[in-house]
C-alpha cells in the first residue's frame, strides 16, 4: 500500500497523540502519503479527510487528547452511514486505515473490511479491556491519574478519620480499580469480575477498625456500581459513614506516561508496517512484553476480556 489513513474513536485516551504521530512518521519514513480522518467514523462519512506531514504531529507527543479528535457515532453503525464513507475512501484513494481505539472501535473496523477496506487496529482506552492485549495506550497514564488521586485523597481520610470511596471508570471491565486499589494500597476493591459480599466489605472496614486502623478506602469499579450507591449502602445496612469521590473524565486526560508513549509508538509503527505488506484484519497488542499482532476476530471470540486475578488476591492479601 501507498497511500493510508488513520482515525482515532470511542472515548479518547492519553497517548492518541503519540500513536498517531508514529503512524504518520512511520508512514512517511516508508515513503506512504498518510491522510487524517478528523472525528473519528463520523469524519470519515463527512469527508473530513486531510493529507498530513511530519510537521502535523510535531509538539504532540506528550499531549493527552486527540489531535484528530474522537466520536461515538451513530450513524456509522448503519449500513447507509458506512456506505457513505466508504464513498469518501474511494475519493482519496485510501487503501488502507489504522483505527486507534477500543472495542467498539474494532468493531467498526470489522464492518469496513466486510465493505473491501483493510485495516489495522490499535488498542487504546483507559478501561484496558481489549483481549489479546495485556495494555492499551491510555491504562497507564489513566491508573497513574488515579493512584495521585487516591494519595491525595488518602490525606485528608487520615486527617479526619473517615471512610472513603472512590469511583472509577473502566466500563465493565475492573483493571482500573484493581490496579489502582494495589498500587494505592486500598483497603477494600470492588471489581465487577468478582461478585462483592457487603457483609465481608462491614466486616473488613470493622475488623480494621478494631486493630486500630483511622482510615480506609474503599474502590469500586463504575461496573459495579456508583460510589453513591455504596455509600447508601453501609449508611443503611451499617450505619457506616463515608465520603465519595467520583474521578470522573478528569481519567481520560492529561499528559501520556513514558510507558503509554512507547507503546504507542510501537503499536502506530506496527500499524503501518503491516498495511505497507498489504494486511488487514489484524489487531497489535502487547503480551508478555513483545509487541504482536493477531487476528481481529480474536477480539471478539470472547464474551470478556480476561482480568488478572491473581493481582486480585494478592490485593485482598495485602490489605487485611
Ligand atoms: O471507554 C472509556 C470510558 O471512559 C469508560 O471508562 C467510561 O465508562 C466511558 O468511556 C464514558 O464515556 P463517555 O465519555 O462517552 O461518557
Amino acid at each position: 500500500m501507498k497511500n493510508i489513513a488513520v482515525l482515532t474513536s470511542g472515548g479518547d485516551a492519553p497517548g492518541m497523540n503519540a500513536a498517531v504521530r508514529a503512524v504518520v512518521r512511520k508512514a512517511i519514513f516508508e515513503e506512504m502519503e498518510v491522510a487524517g480522518v478528523f472525528n473519528g467514523y463520523q469524519g470519515l462519512i463527512e469527508g473530513k479527510i486531510e493529507l498530513l506531514q511530519l510537521g502535523s504531529v510535531g509538539d504532540i507527543i506528550q499531549r493527552g487528547g486527540t489531535m484528530l479528535r474522537s466520536a461515538r457515532s451513530p450513524e456509522f453503525m448503519t449500513e447507509e452511514g458506512r456506505l457513505k464513507a466508504m464513498r469518501h475512501v474511494k475519493e482519496h484513494g485510501i487503501e488502507g486505515l489504522v483505527v486507534i481505539g477500543g472495542d467498539g472501535s474494532f468493531r467498526g473496523a470489522r464492518e469496513l473490511m466486510r465493505l473491501g477496506l483493510p485495516c489495522v487496529c490499535v488498542p487504546a482506552t483507559i478501561d484496558n479491556d481489549i483481549n489479546g492485549t495485556d495494555f492499551t495506550i491510555g491504562f497507564d497514564s489513566a491508573l497513574n491519574t488515579v493512584i495521585d488521586a487516591i494519595d491525595k485523597i488518602r490525606d485528608t481520610a487520615s486527617s479526619h478519620e473517615r471512610t472513603f470511596i472512590i469511583e472509577v471508570m473502566g466500563r465493565d471491565a475492573g483493571d482500573l480499580a484493581l490496579w489502582a486499589g494495589l498500587a494505592g494500597g486500598a483497603e477494600t476493591i470492588l471489581i465487577p469480575e468478582e461478585r462483592y459480599d457487603l457483609a465481608d466489605i462491614v466486616d473488613r472496614l470493622q475488623s480494621g477498625t478494631g486493630r486500630g486502623k483511622k482510615h480506609s478506602i474503599i474502590i469500586v469499579a463504575e461496573g459495579v456500581m456508583s460510589g453513591n450507591e455504596l455509600a447508601d449502602l453501609l449508611k443503611k445496612e451499617a450505619n457506616i459513614e463515608t465520603r465519595v469521590s467520583v474521578l470522573g473524565h478528569i481519567q481520560r486526560g492529561g499528559s501520556p506516561t513514558a510507558r503509554d508513549r512507547v507503546i504507542a509508538s510501537q503499536f502506530g509503527a506496527r500499524a503501518v508496517e503491516l498495511l505497507k505488506d498489504g494486511r488487514g484484519g489484524v489487531a497489535i497488542g502487547m503480551q508478555n512484553q513483545m509487541v504482536v499482532d493477531y487476528d481481529l476476530n480474536e477480539v471478539f471470540a470472547e464474551e470478556d476480556h480476561a482480568l488478572d486475578m491473581e493481582l486480585y488476591k494478592l490485593s485482598k492479601q495485602l490489605s487485611i
